[in-house]
Protein backbone atom coordinates (compact mmCIF):
# COMPACT_ATOMS: atom_id res chain seq x y z
CA UNK A 1 0.00 0.00 0.00
CA UNK A 2 1.19 3.39 -0.96
CA UNK A 3 0.98 6.33 1.88
CA UNK A 4 -0.60 9.08 1.95
CA UNK A 5 2.55 11.01 2.56
CA UNK A 6 5.68 10.31 3.01
CA UNK A 7 9.22 12.21 3.75
CA UNK A 8 12.02 10.78 3.21
CA UNK A 9 14.81 12.78 5.67
CA UNK A 10 13.85 12.50 8.22
CA UNK A 11 11.93 9.69 7.62
CA UNK A 12 8.12 10.15 7.88
CA UNK A 13 4.62 7.43 6.75
CA UNK A 14 1.43 8.42 7.03
CA UNK A 15 -1.13 5.86 5.75
CA UNK A 16 -5.21 6.20 4.80
CA UNK A 17 -6.34 3.06 6.46
CA UNK A 18 -8.21 1.31 9.30
CA UNK A 19 -5.73 0.02 11.86
CA UNK A 20 -7.37 -3.24 12.00
CA UNK A 21 -6.65 -3.86 8.36
CA UNK A 22 -3.36 -2.15 7.92
CA UNK A 23 -0.57 -5.10 6.74
CA UNK A 24 2.17 -2.55 5.72
CA UNK A 25 4.25 -2.32 9.10
CA UNK A 26 6.88 -5.09 9.66
CA UNK A 27 6.28 -7.34 13.22
CA UNK A 28 8.45 -6.41 15.79
CA UNK A 29 9.84 -3.19 13.87
CA UNK A 30 8.52 -0.58 15.81
CA UNK A 31 10.50 1.19 19.00
CA UNK A 32 7.40 3.54 20.84
CA UNK A 33 4.08 3.41 19.57
CA UNK A 34 2.33 7.24 21.18
CA UNK A 35 -1.20 7.16 20.73
CA UNK A 36 -4.77 8.08 21.98
CA UNK A 37 -7.10 6.24 20.66
CA UNK A 38 -11.21 6.99 20.14
CA UNK A 39 -12.71 6.98 23.46
CA UNK A 40 -16.15 6.38 22.86
CA UNK A 41 -17.75 9.35 23.89
CA UNK A 42 -19.58 10.39 20.37
CA UNK A 43 -17.03 12.63 19.00
CA UNK A 44 -18.15 12.95 15.45
CA UNK A 45 -14.58 11.59 13.67
CA UNK A 46 -16.27 10.63 10.48
CA UNK A 47 -15.93 7.55 9.25
CA UNK A 48 -15.25 5.52 12.62
CA UNK A 49 -18.32 5.57 15.09
CA UNK A 50 -17.03 7.01 18.29
CA UNK A 51 -21.05 5.74 20.35
CA UNK A 52 -20.53 1.85 20.55
CA UNK A 53 -22.02 -0.05 23.74
CA UNK A 54 -18.82 -0.68 26.11
CA UNK A 55 -18.30 -4.13 25.07
CA UNK A 56 -18.33 -3.51 21.84
CA UNK A 57 -16.11 -0.63 22.42
CA UNK A 58 -13.50 -3.29 24.18
CA UNK A 59 -13.87 -5.72 21.51
CA UNK A 60 -12.31 -2.68 19.16
CA UNK A 61 -9.82 -2.31 21.46
CA UNK A 62 -8.74 -5.86 21.70
CA UNK A 63 -8.38 -6.36 18.29
CA UNK A 64 -6.62 -3.14 17.73
CA UNK A 65 -4.20 -3.20 20.90
CA UNK A 66 -3.21 -7.14 19.48
CA UNK A 67 -2.17 -5.58 16.24
CA UNK A 68 0.13 -2.98 18.47
CA UNK A 69 1.83 -6.01 20.25
CA UNK A 70 2.35 -7.60 17.58
CA UNK A 71 4.44 -4.44 15.58
CA UNK A 72 6.48 -3.66 19.10
CA UNK A 73 9.56 -5.59 19.33
CA UNK A 74 10.81 -7.08 21.89
CA UNK A 75 12.16 -3.77 23.91
CA UNK A 76 9.54 -1.49 22.15
CA UNK A 77 7.59 0.66 24.52
CA UNK A 78 3.60 1.80 24.11
CA UNK A 79 2.41 4.59 25.95
CA UNK A 80 -1.17 4.93 25.67
CA UNK A 81 -2.89 7.99 26.27
CA UNK A 82 -6.83 7.21 27.46
CA UNK A 83 -8.85 8.44 29.85
CA UNK A 84 -9.05 7.72 33.75
CA UNK A 85 -12.96 6.95 33.35
CA UNK A 86 -15.92 8.16 31.84
CA UNK A 87 -19.52 9.81 32.99
CA UNK A 88 -21.26 9.79 29.15
CA UNK A 89 -23.82 7.04 28.28
CA UNK A 90 -22.95 5.19 31.43
CA UNK A 91 -20.17 5.60 34.31
CA UNK A 92 -17.33 3.59 33.25
CA UNK A 93 -13.40 2.85 34.11
CA UNK A 94 -11.72 3.13 31.07
CA UNK A 95 -8.14 3.36 32.07
CA UNK A 96 -8.49 0.26 34.26
CA UNK A 97 -10.36 -2.22 32.03
CA UNK A 98 -7.89 -1.26 28.92
CA UNK A 99 -4.94 -1.93 31.22
CA UNK A 100 -6.24 -5.03 32.10
CA UNK A 101 -7.22 -5.76 28.68
CA UNK A 102 -3.41 -5.12 27.59
CA UNK A 103 -2.10 -6.70 29.76
CA UNK A 104 -4.17 -9.88 28.97
CA UNK A 105 -2.79 -9.68 25.48
CA UNK A 106 0.96 -9.86 26.63
CA UNK A 107 1.93 -6.18 27.48
CA UNK A 108 4.29 -5.78 30.90
CA UNK A 109 2.44 -2.91 32.74
CA UNK A 110 5.67 0.12 33.97
CA UNK A 111 3.59 2.93 34.75
CA UNK A 112 0.87 5.04 34.85
CA UNK A 113 1.48 8.88 34.44
CA UNK A 114 -0.96 10.90 35.44
CA UNK A 115 -2.12 14.07 32.80
CA UNK A 116 -2.99 16.94 34.62
CA UNK A 117 -5.07 18.58 31.90
CA UNK A 118 -6.49 21.48 33.95
CA UNK A 119 -9.96 20.75 31.80
CA UNK A 120 -12.62 22.36 33.33
CA UNK A 121 -15.03 21.92 30.82
CA UNK A 122 -16.27 18.75 32.34
CA UNK A 123 -16.77 20.34 35.48
CA UNK A 124 -20.42 21.17 34.24
CA UNK A 125 -22.13 17.69 34.82
CA UNK A 126 -22.89 17.60 38.70
CA UNK A 127 -25.42 14.81 38.60
CA UNK A 128 -27.78 16.13 42.04
CA UNK A 129 -26.97 19.70 43.25
CA UNK A 130 -25.72 20.03 46.53
CA UNK A 131 -27.43 16.98 47.38
CA UNK A 132 -25.95 13.20 48.32
CA UNK A 133 -28.80 11.92 45.97
CA UNK A 134 -26.42 11.47 42.74
CA UNK A 135 -23.77 13.94 43.13
CA UNK A 136 -21.33 13.02 39.86
CA UNK A 137 -17.54 13.17 40.71
CA UNK A 138 -15.03 13.17 37.76
CA UNK A 139 -11.27 14.08 37.82
CA UNK A 140 -9.76 16.57 35.28
CA UNK A 141 -7.35 14.51 34.50
CA UNK A 142 -6.18 11.66 31.66
CA UNK A 143 -3.77 8.88 31.62
CA UNK A 144 -0.60 7.78 30.05
CA UNK A 145 -0.47 4.25 30.93
CA UNK A 146 3.16 3.15 29.84
CA UNK A 147 3.46 -0.58 28.87
CA UNK A 148 6.31 -2.53 27.01
CA UNK A 149 6.38 -6.02 25.43
CA UNK A 150 9.43 -8.03 26.54
CA UNK A 151 11.68 -6.07 28.42
CA UNK A 152 11.77 -2.91 30.17
CA UNK A 153 15.40 -2.40 29.78
CA UNK A 154 16.40 -1.08 25.83
CA UNK A 155 19.12 -3.33 23.83
CA UNK A 156 18.10 -2.06 20.42
CA UNK A 157 18.75 1.30 19.01
CA UNK A 158 20.97 4.25 18.50
CA UNK A 159 21.60 4.66 22.69
CA UNK A 160 21.36 8.34 22.14
CA UNK A 161 19.46 10.09 24.14
CA UNK A 162 17.94 13.95 23.73
CA UNK A 163 16.12 14.70 26.90
CA UNK A 164 17.85 17.50 29.42
CA UNK A 165 18.52 17.18 32.71
CA UNK A 166 15.79 19.42 33.47
CA UNK A 167 13.35 17.54 31.66
CA UNK A 168 14.15 14.16 32.61
CA UNK A 169 13.98 15.22 36.57
CA UNK A 170 10.81 16.92 35.77
CA UNK A 171 9.51 13.90 33.58
CA UNK A 172 9.85 11.14 35.28
CA UNK A 173 7.61 12.62 38.10
CA UNK A 174 4.46 10.78 36.90
CA UNK A 175 2.00 13.79 37.42
CA UNK A 176 2.44 15.68 34.53
CA UNK A 177 0.54 19.59 34.23
CA UNK A 178 0.20 20.74 30.75
CA UNK A 179 -3.04 22.46 28.86
CA UNK A 180 -4.88 20.14 26.53
CA UNK A 181 -4.70 21.46 22.75
CA UNK A 182 -7.84 23.42 21.37
CA UNK A 183 -9.51 21.44 18.57
CA UNK A 184 -10.32 24.57 17.05
CA UNK A 185 -7.17 26.02 16.73
CA UNK A 186 -5.64 22.53 14.93
CA UNK A 187 -8.66 21.87 13.23
CA UNK A 188 -9.29 17.67 14.63
CA UNK A 189 -12.17 17.43 17.10
CA UNK A 190 -9.85 15.38 19.43
CA UNK A 191 -6.25 16.37 19.15
CA UNK A 192 -3.37 16.17 22.29
CA UNK A 193 -1.20 18.88 22.42
CA UNK A 194 2.20 18.07 21.07
CA UNK A 195 4.27 18.55 24.74
CA UNK A 196 2.68 15.11 25.32
CA UNK A 197 4.19 12.60 22.56
CA UNK A 198 7.07 15.10 22.70
CA UNK A 199 7.56 14.02 26.58
CA UNK A 200 6.46 10.16 25.65
CA UNK A 201 9.12 10.08 22.18
CA UNK A 202 12.75 12.19 24.10
CA UNK A 203 11.89 9.79 27.54
CA UNK A 204 11.56 6.74 25.94
CA UNK A 205 13.31 6.53 22.76
CA UNK A 206 16.51 6.89 21.05
CA UNK A 207 16.83 9.45 18.19
CA UNK A 208 16.19 7.41 14.81
CA UNK A 209 13.65 5.27 16.52
CA UNK A 210 10.78 4.23 14.72
CA UNK A 211 7.59 5.88 16.56
CA UNK A 212 3.94 5.08 15.14
CA UNK A 213 0.94 6.13 16.50
CA UNK A 214 -1.97 3.84 14.73
CA UNK A 215 -4.37 6.83 15.31
CA UNK A 216 -2.89 9.52 14.19
CA UNK A 217 -5.48 12.12 13.55
CA UNK A 218 -3.84 15.94 12.90
CA UNK A 219 -0.17 14.04 12.71
CA UNK A 220 0.90 15.44 16.36
CA UNK A 221 3.10 12.07 17.16
CA UNK A 222 4.69 12.15 14.03
CA UNK A 223 5.20 16.01 14.00
CA UNK A 224 7.04 15.52 17.56
CA UNK A 225 8.62 12.52 16.19
CA UNK A 226 10.26 14.64 12.58
CA UNK A 227 11.04 17.54 15.44
CA UNK A 228 13.28 15.19 17.58
CA UNK A 229 14.83 12.91 14.92
CA UNK A 230 12.21 10.03 15.30
CA UNK A 231 11.18 8.07 12.22
CA UNK A 232 7.41 8.43 12.32
CA UNK A 233 4.50 5.84 10.63
CA UNK A 234 0.93 6.78 11.40
CA UNK A 235 -2.38 5.10 10.24
CA UNK A 236 -5.58 7.15 9.87
CA UNK A 237 -8.91 6.45 8.22
CA UNK A 238 -10.44 9.55 8.00
CA UNK A 239 -8.64 11.49 4.49
CA UNK A 240 -9.47 15.26 6.09
CA UNK A 241 -7.44 14.39 8.94
CA UNK A 242 -4.58 13.25 6.88
CA UNK A 243 -4.58 15.99 4.85
CA UNK A 244 -4.36 17.82 7.42
CA UNK A 245 -1.29 16.09 9.53
CA UNK A 246 0.34 16.48 6.11
CA UNK A 247 -0.23 20.36 6.39
CA UNK A 248 0.94 20.53 9.69
CA UNK A 249 4.40 18.00 9.01
CA UNK A 250 4.93 20.34 5.54
CA UNK A 251 4.78 23.55 7.43
CA UNK A 252 7.02 22.54 10.00
CA UNK A 253 9.87 21.29 7.07
CA UNK A 254 9.09 24.26 5.16
CA UNK A 255 9.96 26.68 8.05
CA UNK A 256 13.21 24.55 9.04
CA UNK A 257 14.16 24.85 5.01
CA UNK A 258 14.13 21.44 3.73
CA UNK A 259 14.06 20.62 0.48
CA UNK A 260 10.66 19.14 -0.46
CA UNK A 261 9.68 16.83 -3.24
CA UNK A 262 5.81 17.14 -4.21
CA UNK A 263 5.16 14.78 -6.80
CA UNK A 264 7.78 14.98 -9.53
CA UNK A 265 8.17 18.46 -8.89
CA UNK A 266 10.34 19.23 -6.18
CA UNK A 267 10.34 22.78 -3.88
CA UNK A 268 14.27 23.39 -3.04
CA UNK A 269 14.77 24.23 0.29
CA UNK A 270 17.62 21.95 1.90
CA UNK A 271 17.87 17.99 2.01
CA UNK A 272 15.43 15.55 -0.02
CA UNK A 273 12.15 14.76 0.91
CA UNK A 274 9.46 12.64 -0.99
CA UNK A 275 6.01 13.50 -1.26
CA UNK A 276 3.36 11.55 -3.06
C1 LIG B 1 -8.43 10.70 19.61
S1 LIG B 1 -8.15 10.90 17.90
C2 LIG B 1 -6.37 11.05 17.79
C3 LIG B 1 -5.93 12.48 17.76
C4 LIG B 1 -4.42 12.67 17.63
N1 LIG B 1 -3.71 12.22 18.81
C5 LIG B 1 -4.12 14.13 17.37
O1 LIG B 1 -3.35 14.75 18.15
O2 LIG B 1 -4.67 14.69 16.40
C6 LIG B 1 -8.45 9.32 17.22
C7 LIG B 1 -8.29 9.24 15.71
O3 LIG B 1 -8.43 7.87 15.31
C8 LIG B 1 -9.04 7.84 14.04
N2 LIG B 1 -9.57 6.48 13.86
C9 LIG B 1 -10.72 5.97 14.36
N3 LIG B 1 -10.86 4.67 14.02
C10 LIG B 1 -9.75 4.34 13.30
C11 LIG B 1 -9.31 3.14 12.70
N4 LIG B 1 -10.05 2.02 12.76
N5 LIG B 1 -8.13 3.13 12.05
C12 LIG B 1 -7.37 4.27 11.99
N6 LIG B 1 -7.76 5.46 12.54
C13 LIG B 1 -8.92 5.49 13.20
C14 LIG B 1 -10.08 8.94 14.09
O4 LIG B 1 -10.47 9.38 12.79
C15 LIG B 1 -9.32 10.01 14.91
O5 LIG B 1 -8.68 10.93 14.04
Amino acid sequence: MQPYFETAEPECRLYLADVLAADFIAPESVDLIVTSPPYNVEVVYGTHRDDLNYAEYLEFCEAWLQRCYQWLKPDGRFCLNIPLDKNRGGQQSVGADLTTLAKRIGFQYHSTIIWNEGNISRRTAWGSWRSASAPYVIAPVELIVVLYKQEWKKSSGTRQSDITQEEFIEWTNGLWTFNGESKKRVGHPAPFPLELPKRCIKLFSYVNDLVLDPFAGSGTTLLAAVMHQRRAIGIEIEPTYCELARERILEYLRSRQYTLQIGEEKEVYGELISWR
